[in-house]
This record gives structure tokens, C-alpha cells and sequence, in this order.
């Protein structure tokens, strides 16, 4: 290697390992609800603003601009210097604004996401994917992969153990989720629901967001949601929907169409099988309008996508490796619904990083 080389290699690999450092500044600004302070500040704010509004100890302000370099850095946060047209504060000081991302955790915005950074950013998910060296070299044959998966070896319990005692944190984070991928693909891609006949039911519809959305774009459709017992308890009431608690493992109640939004990655191959065989068994033939609509990723799908959608797909792929779900690829997605029974499918890849999968019986 030649200097240059061996320089930009190192370069690289520090880049790569505090690659960390952004989520975790992301997490700070997020919980210090610095989005909402430039926001309610008219949309710029010094750091100095930032720092009284938020309670950021005055031994720390120097420390709060460091954090906020990484994010102006990142793009989560502009910065504009002072003594121009906009110096509103009127001493030449820098400040900061939104960008497209920062303005997505706007509390009071509809399309607020910031319950998914501390879904996506938390302490299970660390502690659960430092113990991947230790859990690779684990197992034995004919065990369960689900016995001992990142999420168990870390903590002693399951995801879904966490998401009873997480304050709502998961189900908020779903709901906002919802309501922004709902918009855009109703908005871009409706007709995969608005050809659905009369009735459709949303398998771990949570508490009924994505139903919702759908309920109200297409008003000739009957939504059920079906959750588990103590979700459904939990979902605010609702005069379109139909709530129903139990297990998607063992009874799909029957409509046109079955809709699976991020479902299926949060499960293993045998297990996504099962699942589409109930949702088989509670629709229609294909002549007589059934299928089953799954929103997830198809990774690497289309080609042509930018390498930061492929990026966030893979990294997703190892975020739900921790809780033994994954994220797949089309030869994997076919092999699922190969052996469930069904017949066909069709892909319609969205701009962001999900796809639409219609999938025939
Ligand atoms: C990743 S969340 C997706 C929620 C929603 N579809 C969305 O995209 O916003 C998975 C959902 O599946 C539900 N779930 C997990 N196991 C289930 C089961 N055995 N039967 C029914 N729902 C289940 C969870 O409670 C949760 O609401």
C-alpha cells in the first residue's frame, strides 16, 4: 500500500467503528427535544437559545456544540453563521436549523418519528448485538435458533417480553411509522388496496394506524385489526375498525385480503410459512379477489436503488437479526411463499426502502 492507501485505509476503518457516535448523538438531540426548540423558536436557534430552552447545564454549552457538529455534519441539522439578512439573535451568532430529517422529529408534526429513534436506538438493541461474537459460536444441532436469540442471551427475555414494560415506546414508534409509509404508498401505490373487494383484515395491525389509513382512503373497505390480547387492549377506540385479540399463529379471521406490514421480517423462515398459511386459509381464491399484501423489504430490490436505501436495508437486516427476524432477499421471499401454498407474486418497490408484495393464492 502506498501512503495515501494506507492513510485512507485507516481513515476509513475510524469511520466505519464511530459510525456509532451519529446514532447515539442522534438519541441525545432527540430526548433533549432540540428539534422541537428550533421549531418553536421559528425554525433557527443559537446555541446558546438551545441550550437554556433545553436545560443544558452551563458547564456543559461547549459540549452541546460539539454534539451539534456531528448533526450539522450528518445533515440531521443545518447551520447557518449569523450577521446575514437571517440574524435574528442580532450578535453575529451561528444557528441552527431543520433539515428534511430533523423536521421528522418535530413533536407536534404529523409526520413526527422521534418514538422510532428510541425504538431503533435503545440499550436491548446494544447490549443484544455486542454479544454477537459470543452467540455465532453458540448453539447445538436440532436447537431452536429462537431458544437463544441476541435479544435473550443479552437480556434473559424476548423483544416482545420488552415491548409489555417499554412505556408504549414500540407501539408509538409503529403508529408514526405507519403514518408516514401509509401516506406515501395510498398516495403512490393505492390500488393495490382499492381493488381489494370488501373486506380486509391487518394481521399485528398494532393499534390500527396503517388500518386506519386505509380505511379512511378506501371507506368501501371493512378493516379488522388483529393483535395480540394485551396490544388490542391497549388501542385507542376506534368507529372504522374492528379489533380482534389473538394469535396470527393459529387463526387469521377471513377477509379479501390480508395485510401484513412489517410482519414477516420480525420472523424466521418456518415461522413465516406458518403464518401464510393462515392467512391463506382466511381469504379467497385469486379469481375471487384474495391475496395477501405484504409491506417489508425485498433487500438489494430493484438494482438500481441508491447505495444509502441498500445500506439502511442490510443494517435493518442486522437490527432484527437481534430478536431472530430478518430482512430478505426475493429468492427468500419466494421460497416462503412457495411453501405456504401460494401460486404467485408481483413486487412493487416504493422510493423509500420498503416494497408492496402482493402475493396470490
Ligand atoms: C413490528 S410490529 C408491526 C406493527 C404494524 N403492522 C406496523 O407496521 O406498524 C409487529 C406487530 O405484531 C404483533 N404480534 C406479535 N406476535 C403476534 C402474534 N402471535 N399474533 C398477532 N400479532 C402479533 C405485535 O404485537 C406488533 O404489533
Amino acid at each position: 500500500m502506498s501512503s495515501d492507501e494506507l492513510l485512507q485505509a485507516q481513515l476509513e476503518l475510524y469511520h466505519h467503528g464511530l459510525a456509532f457516535v451519529k446514532s447515539l448523538a442522534l438519541k441525545a438531540a432527540t430526548d433533549l427535544r432540540i428539534p422541537d426548540t428550533i421549531h418553536r423558536r421559528g425554525g433557527a436557534a443559537t446555541l446558546s437559545e438551545l441550550a437554556s430552552d433545553t436545560g443544558i447545564h452551563p458547564t456543559k454549552r461547549s459540549n452541546l456544540r460539539r454534539v451539534m457538529r456531528v448533526l450539522t455534519t450528518t445533515g440531521v441539522f443545518s447551520i447557518v453563521q449569523g450577521k446575514g439578512s437571517n440574524d435574528h439573535a442580532g450578535d453575529g451568532a451561528a444557528y441552527y436549523k431543520l433539515t428534511r430529517v430533523s423536521r421528522l422529529l418535530v413533536e407536534r408534526s404529523p409526520h413526527n418519528l422521534s418514538p422510532m429513534v428510541g425504538t431503533i436506538v435503545n440499550t436491548l438493541c446494544w447490549t443484544s448485538l455486542l454479544k454477537m461474537p459470543e452467540w455465532f459460536t453458540q448453539g447445538q444441532e436440532g436447537e431452536s435458533a429462537q431458544s437463544h436469540s441476541l435479544v435473550q442471551l443479552a437480556n434473559g427475555c424476548t423483544f416482545w417480553d420488552t415491548t409489555k414494560v417499554d412505556g408504549g415506546l414500540f407501539n408509538d414508534g409503529m403508529a408514526a411509522d405507519s403514518r408516514i409509509a401509509m401516506k406515501v404508498l395510498l398516495k403512490e401505490h393505492g390500488g393495490a388496496f382499492g381493488e381489494v373487494k370488501s373486506s380486509l383484515v391487518d394481521i399485528g395491525g398494532n393499534h390500527g394506524a396503517t388500518a386506519s389509513a386505509v380505511a379512511r382512503a378506501f371507506p368501501h373497505l371493512k378493516c379488522t385489526v388483529l393483535d395480540l390480547a394485551h396490544v388490542v387492549a391497549a388501542a385507542p377506540a376506534s368507529d372504522i375498525l374492528t379489533f380482534v385479540a389473538g394469535n396470527m399463529f393459529e387463526y387469521v379471521p377471513p377477509a379479501d385480503a390480508v395485510l401484513l406490514k412489517w410482519i414477516l421480517h420480525d420472523w424466521k423462515h418456518e415461522d413465516c410459512v406458518k403464518i401464510m398459511r393462515r392467512c391463506k386459509e382466511a381469504i379467497p381464491a385469486k379469481e375471487a379477489g384474495g391475496k395477501v399484501i405484504i409491506i417489508d423489504m425485498v433487500v438489494g430490490y430493484p438494482v438500481t436503488q441508491p447505495n444509502d436505501s441498500i445500506e439502511a436495508q442490510v443494517l435493518l437486516d442486522i437490527y432484527m437479526m437481534g430478536s431472530d427476524g430478518m430482512e430478505r432477499e426475493e429468492n427468500e421471499w419466494s421460497l416462503i411463499f412457495s411453501e405456504a401454498g401460494f401460486s404467485d407474486y408481483k413486487i412493487t418497490p416504493t422510493n423509500g426502502i420498503r416494497s408492496i408484495i402482493e402475493v396470490y393464492p
